[in-house]
């Protein structure tokens, strides 16, 4: 076992090897070979060296939280931009960290011209599928050997129709987007994992939904290796986690492996339950001051059911990524109440680990 201590590679913040003090486990060296453990980054979340040792101890793999999706790695017709992402993955790299691409197509934070006009109609279905495999083909053939799997479809199942979500991509290209979406990437890098990410597709107005598609994809042979369950629960949600259990083994038994990939407990009162990011609404900002003894324990609870419930599916869970390092980090604390102070990580914002680390690191602990 050892404890990693920053040290500086090639001006990049990097892990060191020492002997372990007692008590000190990470979370990678907790969960050992069973699955990897990760966070969600954004480039601020590296200029605090404390801050930035802290996620090259704890984690195995990261996710970028922003750099990798369409409207930042193409950011005008042709326009591939790759710095940002780069350098996050030379950090990954520099620490012994693997790296998981979100996403290739979501419809928010897309650039327009791939599925629109300049009015806004789609575009006819050949140019949007000439549109969607010049990009996909060009970012996945950029990072390729240097991600170990990408989130080739994110969010394309609707909450409120009856199945897919009438995004830009699917109005010029028609359902079979997403299975192109996912042809494109794995002849672009066969060796990459490809996945479908999205939000409450294990709660019962959505999980047929995402059952139909991800069917619909493995009988039709199309190169999909694993679902993310992206993993944004409410402490307050008591039905969650049996919900959780039962949509990783219906899963399974497509023959897909499964990732909770964007982990958080809120324990702020909202309405919108999953992560629909054009939800807004009002709400009390209950701890403001800090979270309180008790609600903490309640976190910490929650977290320690969840992988409970992910050591269940031993060779199925391949991955559990948390949405964010410490609680400044979390987009919770702006959706769907702007300026809240929110607390659904496993650090305080000072670094100090909450009640939620101890938990899940005795729960990885006690299997
Ligand atoms: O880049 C600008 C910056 O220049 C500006 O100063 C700043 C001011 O607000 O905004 C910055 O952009 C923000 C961006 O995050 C980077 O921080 C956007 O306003 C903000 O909307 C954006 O939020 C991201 C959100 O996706 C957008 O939809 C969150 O960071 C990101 O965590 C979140 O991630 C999504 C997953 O991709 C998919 N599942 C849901 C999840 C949570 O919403």
């Amino acid at each position: 076992m050892s404890k990693r201590l920053p040290c500086i590679v090639s001006g990049l913040l990097a892990a060191c090897s020492l002997a372990a003090a007692p008590g000190d486990q990470t979370l990678r060296q907790a969960a050992g070979n069973r699955f990897l453990v990760g966070c969600a980054l954004s480039p601020n979340d590296l200029t605090d060296p404390k801050h930035a040792a802290l996620i090259g101890k704890q984690f195995s793999v990261l996710t970028a939280g922003n750099d990798f999706k369409p409207e930042n790695l193409q950011p005008s017709l042709g326009r591939f931009t790759f710095d940002a992402a780069d350098q996050f993955v030379a950090f990954a790299q520099a620490n012994d960290m693997k790296v998981v691409g979100h996403t290739l197509l979501w419809h928010s934070q897309a650039p327009k011209f791939l599925f629109q006009d300049e009015s806004g109609q789609p575009l006819p279905r050949e140019q949007a599928l000439a549109n969607m495999k010049e990009h996909i083909t060009k970012v996945v053939t950029h990072f390729k050997g240097r991600v170990i799997g990408w989130d080739g479809v994110n969010e394309g199942v609707d909450d409120a129709g009856p199945y897919l979500r009438q995004t830009p991509a699917l109005k010029a290209i028609g359902e079979d987007y997403i299975q192109k979406a996912f042809e494109y990437a794995h002849a672009a890098d066969p060796s990459v994992e490809l996945y479908y990410n999205d939000y409450n597709i294990e709660k019962p107005y959505k999980f047929p939904k995402a059952l139909r598609l991800l069917t619909a994809l493995k009988d039709a042979n199309v190169p999909i290796h694993g679902v993310g369950i992206q993993g944004h629960y409410l402490v307050s949600d008591t039905k969650a986690i049996d919900e959780l259990d039962k949509a990783i083994g219906a899963f399974a038994e497509l023959g897909l492996k499964v990732m909770v990939t964007e982990l958080d407990v809120d324990v702020l009162p909202r309405k919108a339950s999953g992560a629909d990011v054009t939800l807004r609404e009002q709400g009390a900002d209950l701890y403001k001051d800090g979270l309180p003894a008790d609600v903490a324990q309640k976190q910490g609870q929650y977290y320690a059911d969840i992988f409970k419930v992910l050591l269940k599916h031993p060779g199925v869970v391949t991955r559990v990524t948390f949405w964010g390092t410490h609680d400044g980090t979390s987009w919770l604390n702006n959706w769907p109440v702007r300026g809240r102070t929110n607390h659904g990580l496993l650090w305080q914002r000072d670094l100090t680990p909450k009640p939620a680390f101890n938990a899940i690191i005795d729960v990885l602990n006690a299997k």
